[in-house]
């Protein structure tokens, strides 16, 4: 399940750019992902970097024009763009583009790309001026059409010299968006899930607040193992500092009321919802205009308790039948099974997620975390220690069966 790229053939077209070196790094991870990497060198690329260095970290053959004249030849481009999933060109000069526009196909990659028919992502790297040219931008705009992606590029210091847009983007994106596409049409194509992630913060006065030490990171496993399969994601999160999975969506929130407001305008449409966040269960009662002062003596701050968001969401459920299933966690310092059981009841859950957090090896801030999957029905199901993303994998199976 999950790793959408994990024995997928990628076919990684380089072109001449600068860039060129950080494809070597984007080749790498395809390969450390578990994809069989091919790769194509033009020979403005060649002026760059070597076939060697992308044999070296793929273990396969790096391809070049030399081998389109060869004894082979004849078939190597018709090989190489019938096994290919995912054809990826990054970085792609904008000569590149325009070949790629105009259907010329006058070296390995531009043939082999013809004679694919294959999703095609494309890096784009140049200098600004002609990213910005009209000739550069209409070709982008036939690729487009055609059913192209293109990923980035960014703003920044460019080889010329110049600040603009022409970079091309980092490799673990241009990695993360490969994974989006080669998720399409997965079991859970077509059904919306709504993730909730991270802590929420409850304002005491304009720079002091009240929250916890939820890293977000389950919930964000989580959504990215919902979208590796296809589905809709909608994360809800007062984090925003861990990458967000392409193609899901990120709602930015960051007290209870706030989450509670999110969650209730995007459930009515879900099919799922997992509340993974940690959501303040009191907010001080009243917020100060301005930063409170030493000189004042405050020591105290009222507390009001803040809206069980899943009671909210189990009466709105109960009248429109939306969202279809709800899944909860239970962080427990004692009592574990107990106290998640009673949860379950309590918040009409189809399944809750408990999390004992008093090992160090699991909770808030570790990447592992060792759960059991409690039911209505009293099943139990206890998973041993696992990484975050892998019990995102286990919560996303059920999701599946589920759906
Ligand atoms: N939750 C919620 N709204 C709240 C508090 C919690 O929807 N105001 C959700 C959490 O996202 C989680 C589940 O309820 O999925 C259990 O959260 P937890 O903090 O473990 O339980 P509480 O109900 O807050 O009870 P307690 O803090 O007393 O353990």
């Amino acid at each position: 399940m999950p790793n959408p790229l994990k024995n997928q053939t990628i076919l990684l077209g380089v072109t001449g750019s600068i860039a060129a070196y950080k494809a070597a790094d984007l080749a790498s991870k395809l390969h450390q992902a578990e994809a069989i990497v091919e790769v194509v060198l033009t020979n403005s690329a060649l002026k760059f970097i070597t076939p060697l260095t992308f044999q070296s970290v793929t273990g396969r053959k790096a391809y070049t024009d030399a081998d389109l004249w060869g004894g082979e030849g004849h078939v190597t481009h018709i090989g190489l763009g019938r096994a290919a999933r995912l054809i990826v060109i990054a970085p792609a000069s904008a000569n590149t583009i325009a070949k790629l526009a105009h259907g010329i196909a006058d070296n390995l990659l531009s043939v082999t790309v013809l004679a694919s028919h294959c999703p095609l992502l494309i890096a784009p790297a140049m200098d600004a001026g002609m990213y910005d040219h009209p000739a550069t931008t209409e070709n982008i705009g036939i690729l487009k059409n055609r059913g192209a992606h293109f990923v980035g590029p960014t703003a920044g210091h460019l080889a010329s010299g110049l600040v603009g847009v022409g970079r091309m983007s980092e490799p673990q994106e241009i990695l993360n968006y490969a994974r989006w596409i080669l998720s399409t049409g997965g079991p859970l194509s077509g059904k919306k899930i709504v993730v909730t992630a991270g802590g929420t913060q409850e304002p005491i006065d304009p720079v002091r607040l009240i929250t916890n030490r939820s890293s977000g990171k389950q919930g964000f496993a989580l959504a990215q193992a919902a979208a590796d399969v296809g589905a809709d994601v909608v994360l809800i999160s007062t984090v925003t500092h861990l990458p967000v999975p392409v193609g899901a969506s990120l709602v930015k929130v960051c007290t209870a009321a706030e989450m509670h407001q999110a969650v209730l305008q995007e459930i009515q449409t879900a099919d799922i919802l997992i509340m993974a966040a940690a959501v303040a269960d009191f907010r001080p009662a009243k917020q100060a205009d301005q930063k409170i002062k030493k000189d004042s003596g405050v020591t105290t701050i009222p507390l009001e308790p803040t809206i069980d968001i899943l009671q909210a969401v189990n009466e709105y459920r109960k009248k429109t039948g939306y969202p279809r299933k709800v899944i909860g966690f239970a962080a427990e310092s004692q009592n574990l099974l107990e106290n998640a059981t009673k949860k379950l009841q309590a918040k009409g859950l189809d399944l809750i997620i408990a999390n004992d957090i008093s090992a160090s090896d699991a909770g808030f801030e570790a990447d592992t975390n060792r759960v059991t999957f409690l039911y209505p029905n009293g099943e139990q199901k206890n998973l041993s220690k696992m990484a975050k993303s892998e019990v995102s994998e286990k919560v996303i199976e059920q999701v599946i069966e589920w759906c």
